[in-house]
């Protein structure tokens, strides 16, 4: 718990829970394996904050179920409710604010987050692209990365800005492509890595461990 005191005054951090423990949401849009990492950590007491709702723009996602089983409210926003993106966005964030979410964690969200999003939520935006950005940007990393025949690649947690997984990188770990690794393979070792990054990443957020500078996070431990 150290580096809490030095770095959220300067984050300008303001915590909505009266404990003193920062709220959170997860987005999600699929099967929800990292929501699952993330709940994980935080029933182990790894992850020190309130995770308070789970938003899904899919009706089917996985995710929303694996929130019900963890007894954390899964809302599902239908996009098609919505006449434009930003709409959609509105919708959302005034559900944050009724849950009093301090930041956000997408996590297999299929959605680009439009500016308006982002205001509301400056530098308090986490995501997990599964390569090693600024490689393989885009909806099919591991297959684009798999493909191009690279030897090693791995999932990176940042913070999210305007731009497409353009953000200040948090975290990244390499996973090595072996000689007789299959696309399916490659992307369990991706899958197995994220799961362990993307809960460290929150971790050190959440301690105030993370200084955004331009385009470098520095990491406080
Ligand atoms: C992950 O591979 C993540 O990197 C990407 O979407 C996938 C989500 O998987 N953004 P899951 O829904 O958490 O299992």
């Amino acid at each position: 718990m150290d580096c809490i005191l030095d770095l959220w005054p300067q984050r300008k951090l303001k915590m909505n829970s009266k404990q003193g423990i920062l709220n959170f949401a997860v987005l999600a849009s699929g099967r929800g394996s990292n929501l699952q990492a993330i709940i994980k950590a935080i029933k182990s007491g790894k992850i020190k904050a309130y995770l308070k709702v789970v938003i899904s723009d899919k009706k089917e996602a996985y995710a929303l179920e694996h929130a019900k089983q963890a007894g954390i409210p899964a809302l599902y926003i239908n996009p098609k409710d919505f006449h434009d993106r930003e709409a959609f966005d509105r919708a959302v964030v005034e559900r944050l604010h009724e849950f009093k979410i301090d930041f956000v964690v997408l996590a297999g969200y299929m959605r680009l987050l439009g500016s308006y999003f982002i205001r509301q939520y400056p530098d308090k935006i986490l995501n997990i692209h599964p390569s090693l950005l600024p490689a393989f940007k885009g909806l099919h990393a591991m297959e684009d990365a798999f493909n191009y025949g690279v030897k090693v690649t791995g999932p990176t947690v940042h913070f999210v800005i305007d731009g497409m997984d353009e953000g200040p990188i948090i975290l990244q770990e390499p996973v090595t492509v072996g000689p007789h690794d299959t696309f399916e393979s490659l992307k369990e070792k991706i899958h197995q890595a994220e799961h362990r990054i993307y809960p460290e990443a929150i971790d050190l957020f959440v301690r105030g461990c993370l200084k955004v500078e331009g385009r470098k996070v520095k990491l406080f431990s």
